[in-house]
């Protein structure tokens, strides 16, 4: 009986399309929005109690519905605002368009208007006609970018960080690096020269293995904009450590830094290394087991300072309160002497690094950076052809710890600096990273800092 109906409309349809468009549509608008916000009277049995549907468009086929009228004819095919809720069950036999329309799917299942889910770094909706909508962010991990390097003609390669999927390239910026750009007259310091005395620089060098035990590990800043604090402390360790021959091989604490170098600092929102080595010589740091690493408090914003140090005389100082961790003791403060400024000369870098240790540079990141597995990095051009706000860059500093020179693909020779970074030791190669060497890249060799501890004989003989 059904089938019936249904065989007989379907053949009545094709007759009337053409003249059902030229009706007037007044008519039918007299009763809007029936539907449109879903279905009223959704188990009411309407066109069944008219007990037939019309053909095509017949503005007198209607059942009172409501405080209004709905209609049962085929030109429901085409519209839902004014159809009886059970025209599309019982004229047609299949499911109402207003529910189909309505869910999402995915991966086989129903979604209802308004659900969500995250596509990496972005948000994605259930919208009106059961389309997902979702955000256009750029995402600090681009799937079409790692299969771009990978597959292309560069010398690293990139990979994808659980920590850093779900992120978007802005929040990569914003919580990621955290060092400013010098001002103008500390770019202008003065640089010191390295006395070359035509040595023989070999053509590879690591500082962990020159001074094994006394180069620190990498760090990791979290989502903590603080890199001007991660990369003082982590190069002023390590400078202590080698100068005091391995009396003092304290790692030095980056909160310490964080929370009570405030003066023109910004913590976790950013700093500079200037003001950082400023703190260092004036008032020293604690070691992290002492003042460890507690990032952000539960309102995002730096924790307060728990430790200063006060003068005792001489040029030294001693911690004012105990440490922060209460199950350490050693709350000994650790200075450091005026950093200075190296000439952005590969060869004075390699001088400064094999003689005295580590240091510390201020890099560009960009977008691809993040991505880093292995390799020499240069920056690539594979997100050249998507808009322009995929494009970002950061200032950032981290330590370099060596050198050395591989041959590529390609026959030549590529030059290195090994440099570790703050992103954990997941990150890159065990935290570290090679970057291409004598070329700037990233303006890696325009600031390069090195200091030197404040280690007196009497420190070293002490710690014996
Ligand atoms: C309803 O319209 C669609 C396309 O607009 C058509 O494919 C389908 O056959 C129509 N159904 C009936 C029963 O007329
Ligand atoms: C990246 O890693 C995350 C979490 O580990 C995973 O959910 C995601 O599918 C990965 N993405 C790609 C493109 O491999």
């Amino acid at each position: 009986m059904k089938l019936l109906i249904l065989a007989s409309l379907v053949a009545f349809l094709v007759v009337t399309e053409a003249g059902s468009y030229r009706k007037s549509r007044s008519r039918r608008e007299l009763a809007p929005g029936l539907h449109l916000h879903g279905i009223r009277d959704a188990s009411g049995s309407y066109c069944q109690k008219r007990d037939s549907c019309c053909p095509g468009r017949d503005d007198i086929c209607t059942v009172p519905y409501l405080d209004t009228i709905c209609y049962c004819d085929l030109f429901c095919n085409r519209t839902v605002s004014d159809c009886c809720p059970d025209f599309w069950q019982y004229c047609l036999g299949i499911e109402p368009p207003s529910i189909v329309q309505k869910a999402c799917v995915r991966n086989g299942q129903h979604y209802p208007k308004g659900a969500t889910y995250l596509e990496n770094c972005n948000l994605c909706t259930c919208a009106n006609e059961g389309r997902w909508h979702c955000e256009q962010n750029p995402c600090l991990i681009n799937a079409k970018a790692i299969e771009a390097i990978n597959t292309g003609d560069y010398s690293w390669t990139a990979g994808n960080y659980s920590q850093f999927w779900g992120m978007t390239l802005d929040e990569g910026i914003q919580y990621r690096l955290g060092t400013a750009k010098p001002s103008s007259s500390v770019m202008n310091m003065n640089e010191i020269h390295v006395n070359m005395n035509n040595d023989i620089l070999p053509s590879h060098f690591n500082a962990a293995e020159k001074w094994p035990g006394l180069v620190h590990e990498p760090l990791d800043q979290g989502n903590c904009a603080g890199s001007w604090a991660f990369s003082t402390a982590a190069v002023a360790s390590d400078r202590i450590s080698i100068q005091s021959m391995g009396h003092m091989t304290q790692s030095l604490s980056p909160q310490n830094l964080l929370s009570c170098d405030t003066r023109n600092q910004h913590g976790c929102r950013g700093g500079r290394v200037d003001g950082a080595w400023w703190y260092l010589r004036r008032r020293g740091v604690v070691s992290e087991p002492c003042y460890p690493f507690t990032s952000l408090n539960t309102n995002g914003h730096s924790a307060p300072c728990m430790m200063q140090s006060r003068s005792m005389g001489r040029g030294k100082r001693q911690a004012t309160n105990n440490c922060p961790n209460q199950y350490y003791s050693s709350n000994e403060i650790y200075q450091s002497t005026p950093a200075y400024r190296l000439a952005s000369s590969e060869k004075d870098i390699m001088k400064e690094l094999y003689e005295n240790g580590p240091v510390q540079a201020i890099m560009e990141v960009h977008e691809d950076f993040f991505m880093y597995k292995s390799g020499i990095y240069r920056r690539t051009p594979v997100t050249e052809r998507e808009p322009e706000h995929h494009r970002r860059h950061g200032t950032h500093s981290v330590k370099i710890t060596g050198w050395g020179e591989e041959r590529g693909r390609d026959g030549q020779t590529h030059k290195y600096w090994l440099a570790a970074n703050s992103w954990g030791r997941d990150w890159g190669e065990d935290g570290y990273f090679r970057i291409a060497r004598g070329e700037n890249e990233c303006e890696i060799e325009t600031f390069i800092v090195g200091v030197w501890g404040r280690v007196s004989m009497e420190d070293v003989a002490r710690k014996k």
